[in-house]
């Protein structure tokens, strides 16, 4: 993997207010963003590219004949990608979550012994003590199958009964998407499976976009999963970054609700790629070493180098300033589109990048540290898998319970950055 040795720039950046995507919802059969409208009063719901029905009659059966060409055989690849069951849904519930850490530990410690670091730096600039970092066998995928199968169990859903599999990661195993490899060994079959890329803001995106398939789309289970392994791109011999991430995946069933039920109460998402320069793995295109077509050939055609990536560039204070102005204003900004204020907050669930980060978000903010959401001292920034990994902690332990409002927010590159207001259960 290729390092880059480029200087970051330290020209301020401030983050400008944009147009902001929030609170879309659909009332009385209408989508509305701010300014816009798209009625979706009596969508036709395509189903596998094939059979098509109305929204008055999406519990309509398909033939049996078209049932049974739609069923997948295990290890088979089928065109018509499994039996699809659409149901009618508005809300969203979240009703099961999972996650999954390698079980390979690095502390402080062990980090001090490559590069020129100590506990007390990272721990106090930071707040972090231990990362996981992927060993044998470990992959995004196993991570996120891990991960999904105890949302599943918490849900009390089989595998078959997830129509959609949202998978947010920037480091997937395949270029390609991870994904439908989830999918494959999670055994879902009647599931559409994608990618979303987002960094750590990766999953607050795919929470929304998630509920918004169910509003409108009539789908009644989706998982969606936040999973990064950036130990693959960060460049172990730069202590101003290496210290700072882990890998996880983290993972969330959405179940359609009533609209009295809904679990997304408001949310904001933003990005703006003017802050890219602040935070990025970029593309290295080698030079192709062969003589040109030209030389070789007559042909003008110049074959692109072999592609990779550079290792993680990271501009630590200009990021720092954009999280703690840019994320107080989209919990804001969601909390109105939900039509509470931070005092109705139960927990703060912000990404967990630096604690400094989450004390000054939550000091803006006026929610106190009891209620702030934090274990990003056992994990360090594991990007999108940060939210769901806390989550579930919190949920597992008890510390979250049925009915309790989570104002989570994610921020990085990009950069892109949004909050999404939940009610747990
Ligand atoms: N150990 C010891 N010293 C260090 C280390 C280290 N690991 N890293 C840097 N230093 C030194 C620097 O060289 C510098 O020394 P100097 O004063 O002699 O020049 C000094 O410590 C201060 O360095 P800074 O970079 O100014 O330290 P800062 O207080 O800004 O902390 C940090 C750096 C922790 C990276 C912080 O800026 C941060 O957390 N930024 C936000 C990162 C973030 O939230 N990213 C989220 C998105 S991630 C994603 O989307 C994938």
């Amino acid at each position: 993997m290729a390092t880059t040795a480029a200087a970051p720039t330290l020209r301020s950046w401030a983050a400008p207010a944009v147009p902001s995507l929030r609170g879309a919802g659909i009332a009385d059969g209408r989508v509305s963003f701010r300014g816009a409208q798209w009625r979706v009063s009596s969508p036709m719901y395509v189903l596998g590219c094939r059979a098509v029905m109305s929204a008055e009659n999406r519990d309509v059966s398909l033939a049996s004949s078209e049932l049974e060409r739609g069923k997948q055989n295990e290890g088979e690849f089928s065109h018509s990608g499994g039996e699809q069951r659409r149901r009618v849904g508005r809300g969203s519930r979240l009703v099961g979550s999972g996650s999954a850490v390698p079980k390979t530990l690095i502390s402080n410690e062990e980090l001090s012994k490559f590069v020129e670091t100590s506990d007390e730096w990272i721990s106090v600039r930071t707040g972090i003590r231990n990362r996981r970092v992927l060993g044998e066998g470990d992959t995004v995928t196993t991570l996120s199958v891990e991960a999904s199968r105890k949302a599943l169990e918490m849900a009390n859903v089989k595998p078959e009964e997830v129509d959609l599999l949202l998978l947010c990661t920037s480091t997937p195993d395949d270029l390609f998407g991870s994904a439908p490899q989830v999918q494959k060994l999670l055994g879902c079959h009647n599931a559409l499976a994608f990618d979303l890329t987002a960094a750590c803001s990766g999953f607050v995106l795919g929470l929304v976009t998630a509920t918004r398939f169910i509003r409108g789309g009539g789908y009644k289970n989706v998982l969606v999963v936040g999973a990064d392994a950036l130990s693959r791109y960060v460049d172990w011999t730069d202590r101003g970054t290496c210290i700072l991430f882990g890998d996880a995946s983290g993972a969330l069933l959405l179940q359609a609700a009533t609209d009295d039920q809904d679990s997304l109460l408001g949310f904001d998402l933003r990005s703006d790629g003017n802050g890219q320069k602040h935070l990025h793995v970029k593309i290295d295109n080698e030079e192709d070493p062969s003589p040109s077509g030209a030389e070789s050939n007559g042909s003008a055609f110049k074959k692109p180098g072999k592609a990779s990536y550079e290792c993680l560039q990271m501009n630590g204070k200009e990021v720092f300033r954009f999280a703690v102005r840019a994320v107080p204003q989209v919990v804001e900004g969601a909390l109105q589109e939900a039509g509470l204020s931070s005092e109705n907050i139960d927990w703060l669930l912000l990404h967990q990048a630096n604690q400094r980060i989450l004390d000054s978000v939550s000091d803006r903010l006026h929610i106190p540290a009891e209620k702030v959401i934090s274990n990003l001292a056992n994990y360090g920034n594991t990007s999108a898998a940060s939210i769901p990994l806390a989550l579930d902690e919190a949920v597992r332990s008890g510390k979250v319970k049925a009915g309790d409002v989570v104002a989570t927010a994610g921020f990085g590159a990009g950069l892109t950055w949004g909050s999404a207001i939940v009610k747990w259960g």
